[in-house]
């Protein structure tokens, strides 16, 4: 399952930050506004419980986040969208997975993984900017799954059809939330019309 978050306060910094004429510190900054609202989506039917607070005035029915969060970001795109889902969820915890596609097979290569036991029995938001083949993904939800998680959502900023239906194919239980799904991948396996290279826009490693 896909499903596109077309608020248009969110199209709007999509519109900026897709633009190569934004640099990375801007690029960064959008990376946080746009994932928070993104998240904000994702979260939507994460479990609650039933609480009783008591305001000044009487006591109030109400609901808190009843499950571990654990957050985790692909390195090394996925890290510039950490804040910005911390923002929204402070409390939550962070695993890392480390994965470049190698630049000839565009193939996922794993170089580190260190998640939380919280992992088992909590919800794991897997964040990554770009989801394009799917194979960086696919590959982090595997890792987790293998160290025990059963409760995964994907968010990404931009993705395509090829890179859902991977997903879809592979994991049907995993949601995906993205603030834009385009046209296509070219030759190089990049998403069309995407934004680029999303670690090196964020991090000003393009040459
Ligand atoms: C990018 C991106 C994803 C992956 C998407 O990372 O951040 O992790 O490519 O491609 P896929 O869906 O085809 O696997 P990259 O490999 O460029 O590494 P980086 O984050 O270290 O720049
Ligand atoms: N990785 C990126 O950073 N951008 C793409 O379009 C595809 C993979």
């Amino acid at each position: 399952m896909a499903e596109l978050v077309d608020h248009p306060c969110v199209q709007h910094k999509l519109a900026i930050i897709r633009d190569v004429d934004t640099g990375h510190k801007r690029f960064r900054e959008l990376s946080t506004e746009i994932t928070k609202f993104i998240c904000y989506e994702a979260l939507k039917n994460v479990r609650t419980k039933n609480v009783t607070v008591q305001t000044p005035v009487a006591e109030a029915k109400c609901r808190k986040i009843d499950t571990d969060l654990v957050v985790v970001p692909i390195l090394r795109a996925g890290v510039g969208m950490l804040d910005g889902i911390l923002e929204l969820v402070p409390t939550a915890r962070v695993g890392f997975v480390g994965l470049y596609r190698d630049e000839i097979s565009k193939n996922p290569v794993t170089y580190y993984e260190r998640f939380p036991p919280q992992i088992r029995g909590g919800t794991c938001i897997i964040i990554d900017p770009m989801l394009a083949t799917g194979g960086s993904t696919v590959a982090a939800i595997d890792l987790l799954k293998e160290n025990g998680a059963n409760n995964i959502v994907v968010v990404c900023i931009v993705t395509c059809p090829e890179g859902i239906e991977l997903v879809e194919a592979t994991h049907p239980d995993v949601a995906v939330y993205a603030a834009a799904i385009d046209d296509h991948l070219n030759e190089n396996k990049y998403i069309v019309p995407g934004l680029g290279d999303a670690g090196d826009r964020l991090y000003g490693t393009s040459h």
